[in-house]
């Protein structure tokens, strides 16, 4: 193994195998909203459930905006994120008894 080898590896050891143990803390809106805007967001791929951002900004339901995004997109764990697998969605399991359906 070469010296660039070895050094390749430990680097990857220090930086990318290490990094789990200290996790990003994600629970501050702020850090989310450099990158999201507000508005704009698209209605839930299922149509039966009702839409939990406002695309005009916020909220439908004032409660929601208590949470961290992190508290319902729990499948956000790193800042590098853009390229998810499949279709993760929000489970509203993770709060309500049932799913909300629309009324
Ligand atoms: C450095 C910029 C950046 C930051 C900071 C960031 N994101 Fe993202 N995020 C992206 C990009 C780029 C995508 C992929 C393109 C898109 O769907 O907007 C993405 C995609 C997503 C998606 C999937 C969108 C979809 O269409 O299904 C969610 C959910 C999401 N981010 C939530 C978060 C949350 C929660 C945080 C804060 C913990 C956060 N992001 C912080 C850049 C960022
Ligand atoms: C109460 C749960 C909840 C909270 C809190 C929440 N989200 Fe979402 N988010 C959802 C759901 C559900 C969807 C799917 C579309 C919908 O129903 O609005 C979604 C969709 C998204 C998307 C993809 C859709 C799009 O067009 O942009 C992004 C990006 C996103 N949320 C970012 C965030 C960020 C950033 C925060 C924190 C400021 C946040 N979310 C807080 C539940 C939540
Ligand atoms: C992180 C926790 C959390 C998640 C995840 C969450 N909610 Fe909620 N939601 C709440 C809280 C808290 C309230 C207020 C409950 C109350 O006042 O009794 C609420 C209230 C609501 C309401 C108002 C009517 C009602 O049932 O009280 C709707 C509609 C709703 N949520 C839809 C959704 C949908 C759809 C999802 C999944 C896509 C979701 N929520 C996921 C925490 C959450």
């Amino acid at each position: 193994m070469t010296f660039f080898r070895i050094a390749l590896l430990i680097s990857l050891m220090t930086l990318g195998f290490g990094s789990p143990v200290i996790a990003e803390d994600l629970s501050d809106p702020a850090i989310c909203m450099d990158c999201h805007d507000d508005a704009d967001r698209a209605p839930p791929s299922d149509p039966t459930r009702p839409q939990v951002h406002n695309p005009e900004g916020g909220f439908f339901v004032e409660s929601h905006a208590d949470f961290a995004c992190t508290d319902c997109h729990t499948y956000i764990t790193n800042l590098e994120h853009d390229m998810l697998e499949g279709d993760p969605q929000v489970d509203c399991l993770e709060c309500h008894d049932e799913v909300p359906t629309k009324e």
